[in-house]
């Protein structure tokens, strides 16, 4: 029977880019989507881009954006991400939507006719100075337990303890560096804990990986809390039915997403939602997610869907999380590669690859090292798939005109039907999320075929003109476990399944598979798939270090808060600001100055004339990183005379000082003399 699957995967925020650690998640559900389709079932994803909450909000304050904007061009970026990964869900919608607000609200609607909504005033951290309620991660203080410093309000990563952020010591708000007040604040909550028994059955039914059922267990047998979803404005969400002022907390209209991303694609195609999501519907639901959110997918999500009239998903698969090299993600390290960075040097199947090798079923984390990826690689996508066809097509477009067997032939079909049978046990392990063992399974039968082609040796034989039918057929024959091979690995490889497609004249179904390809032409071999190379690694590492050197030097101004800053100075008039002539300069030459430790000595091209200027910038910049870059100087500031020579004007910088000092380096095709106004 042809099953209906609706798969979802976590809706990445809209506030960055897609980074390597979420690709591993994609990556991962594109592969069963993939695969269901190849076996045969009606597969839906449905996804989205999860638009909501206080940091999209921040986010866009800094770049001084609408929250609109932001999250309709982050979008942007993530739907280019997802094109060029090969990513192929059905819909990827937002959650800033018509139809996740209705949905959102008709949740919301028959939860509290149910009478499980709970009002309840409760006392918050308020930051006066930018009038908000502060979320946990917007304050730090002393951990209430272990009294280190520097601590979020929601848990202290020197003592593990959890606790309220209003529990903190001496809390400092994260949003305008001044310390919060307390304020009074009426929440809305959901019964959370009404359903302890509902969630103990559900999370123990054989939905949940075991681990991540005893890791819920633990929460399950303290009690749970109720819960609570609403948040005070200013909030980017949406308002409350008749609740002025008080918003959805992000995390209650996120999973509803994926109902609005299937409800949109629905409208589109002419089907009907609610088949998928009516309490006794026989299509299955499943939810790919990371570790880090499998509270609120198996214990909040499912008991707002049973109050809500609507249906629990078949299975929640968790994955766990991605280091680079053994060490944890993180931006500031470098180690934090997006998606654009790998695309701008490398070929997207090699990590999806790579990581279908890597993952099973478990929730362990997995990591991506470098070197055993580019061995990885090398050694089966290269080494033991392509080479296969590689080896048998010249031989046939050059002494066959392209032309396979007839017949099939000296190896007995035998073979090659055992090798067709192979999928059996293949197609379960995509099925039970355990693609490092499929690899496995499919590797051995790219050895296997490799071996019949050594053994065989048409290279040997071609030069024997009595030996001629025996190559075709060799080829014949090689061609033919290729064909199957790729077949295999069209989930993980879909851009390489496309190619083959072309090269054999055919498409790659498993039904297809139940003959083999004899007696008609194939297109000539063009090269498929290249070795990865060493220094195109190295060169993913160097741009991400790059960026986040920059993302550094953007942070210090988006977190003025957090910098001490120096006060504005007193008001001038514009005809003040008038008078200043801002040029764009070219550097030409930049050299350090002998007998001065933090100079300089800059020449500037302002294309009416050169300048010499000496600028306090050496603790920032190696000179020569600097010729060849434009920046903007004041050029009708009075020349100085100073030690080492003229000053005639200067550059303008920003930052606290020490390495933190950038100058101003407009990339927009200005060019030397322009004025900047
Ligand atoms: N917006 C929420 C999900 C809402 S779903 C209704 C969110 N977004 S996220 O952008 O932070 O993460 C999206 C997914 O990527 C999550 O499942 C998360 O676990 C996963 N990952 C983010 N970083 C990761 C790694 N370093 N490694 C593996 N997965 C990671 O959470
Ligand atoms: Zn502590």
């Amino acid at each position: 029977m042809t099953r209906q699957i609706l798969v979802t995967a976590a809706l990445p925020y809209a506030n960055g880019p897609l980074h390597l650690g979420h690709l591993l998640e994609y990556i991962q559900t594109d592969i069963w989507v993939r695969y269901q389709r190849l076996a045969g079932n009606r597969c839906t994803w449905a996804w989205a881009s999860d638009a909501h909450g206080t940091p999209i909000m921040l986010k866009a304050q800094a770049e001084g954006m609408t929250p609109e904007a932001l999250i309709e061009s982050v979008k942007a970026s993530h739907e280019a991400d997802i094109k060029d990964f090969l990513l192929v869900p059905d819909v990827f919608h937002t959650t800033h939507s018509a139809e996740n607000q209705e949905l959102a609200e008709l949740v919301y609607n028959r939860l509290n006719e149910a009478g499980y909504i709970v009002k309840r005033t409760i006392k918050q951290l308020y930051d006066e100075q930018d009038k908000m309620f502060l979320p946990d991660r917007y304050v730090k203080g002393e951990c209430p337990n272990c009294a280190a410093t520097d601590q979020y309000g929601d848990n202290c990563e020197v003592c593990s303890a959890t606790y309220d952020a209003t529990e903190l010591k001496n809390p400092i708000s994260q949003v305008s560096g001044k310390t919060p007040l307390l304020k009074d604040s009426e929440q809305h909550f959901f019964a959370l804990s009404q359903f302890g028994d509902m969630l103990k059955d559900w999370t123990t039914s054989g939905t949940l990986q075991t681990e991540v059922a005893n890791k819920l267990k633990e929460w399950l047998d303290n009690g749970l809390q109720d819960w609570d979803i609403s948040r005070n404005a200013p909030y980017f969400g949406f308002e409350i039915p008749n609740a002025p002022g008080k918003y959805f907390y992000v995390w209650l209209d996120a999973p509803i997403g994926y109902i609005a991303a299937h409800k949109h694609l629905g409208d589109k195609k002419g089907f009907d939602f609610m088949e998928t999501w009516k309490p006794d519907s026989e299509h299955e639901v499943y939810h790919f997610i990371g570790k880090d959110i499998a509270n609120f997918h198996c214990l909040f999500w499912p008991a707002m869907l049973e109050n809500a009239g609507l249906r629990k998903p078949n299975g929640v698969f968790c994955h766990g999380f991605l280091t680079v090299d053994g060490a944890k993600m993180s931006k500031s390290r470098g180690t934090s590669i997006t998606a654009r960075t790998w695309l701008n040097h490398l070929n997207p199947e090699y990590l999806r690859y790579y990581f279908a090798a890597k993952l099973g079923s478990s929730v362990t984390d997995l990591n991506l090292n470098l070197d055993d990826f580019i061995t990885r690689v090398n050694a089966d996508m290269v080494g033991k798939v392509v080479n296969i066809a590689s080896r048998c097509a010249g031989f046939i477009t050059k002494k066959f005109d392209g032309r396979l067997s007839t017949i099939y032939p000296v190896e007995p079909q035998e073979h090659y039907d055992q090798m067709v049978s192979a999928q059996q046990v293949i197609l379960e392990y995509y099925e039970q999320r355990d693609y490092g063992k499929a690899m496995r399974e499919i590797m051995l039968l790219a050895e296997h075929a490799n071996t019949y082609i050594n053994d065989a040796e048409p290279w040997v034989k071609v030069k024997d003109p009595e030996q001629q039918q025996a190559v075709q057929d060799i080829c014949t024959v090689g061609l033919n476990y290729f064909r199957v091979i790729v077949t295999f690995l069209s989930p993980v490889l879909p851009q390489l399944a496309g190619k083959t497609e072309e090269f054999l004249n055919t498409s790659l179904t498993l039904e297809a598979l139940q003959c083999p390809l004899i007696n008609q032409t194939i297109n000539p071999y063009k090269p498929m798939i290249t070795r990865v190379e060493d220094k195109q690694v190295q060169a993913i590492l160097d741009a991400t270090k790059e960026t986040a050197d920059a993302a550094a030097s953007t942070s210090t101004t988006a977190n003025a808060a957090a910098a001490k800053l120096e006060p504005i100075m007193d008001t001038i008039e514009i005809d003040d600001f008038a008078k200043l002539d801002f040029r764009i300069a070219k550097i030409v030459d930049a050299q350090p100055v002998e007998g001065a430790d933090k100079l300089l000595r800059l020449t500037l091209d302002i294309g009416l004339e050169q300048r010499n200027v000496f600028a306090g910038i050496k603790s920032a910049y190696q000179p020569a990183t600097l010729i060849g870059r434009h920046t903007v100087m004041i050029a009708n500031l009075k020349p100085r005379k100073m030690r080492f020579g003229l000053s005639e004007g200067m550059v303008l910088a920003a930052g606290p000082g020490g390495s933190d000092l950038f100058i101003l380096s407009p990339d927009n095709g200005a060019a030397p003399g322009m004025r900047v106004k």
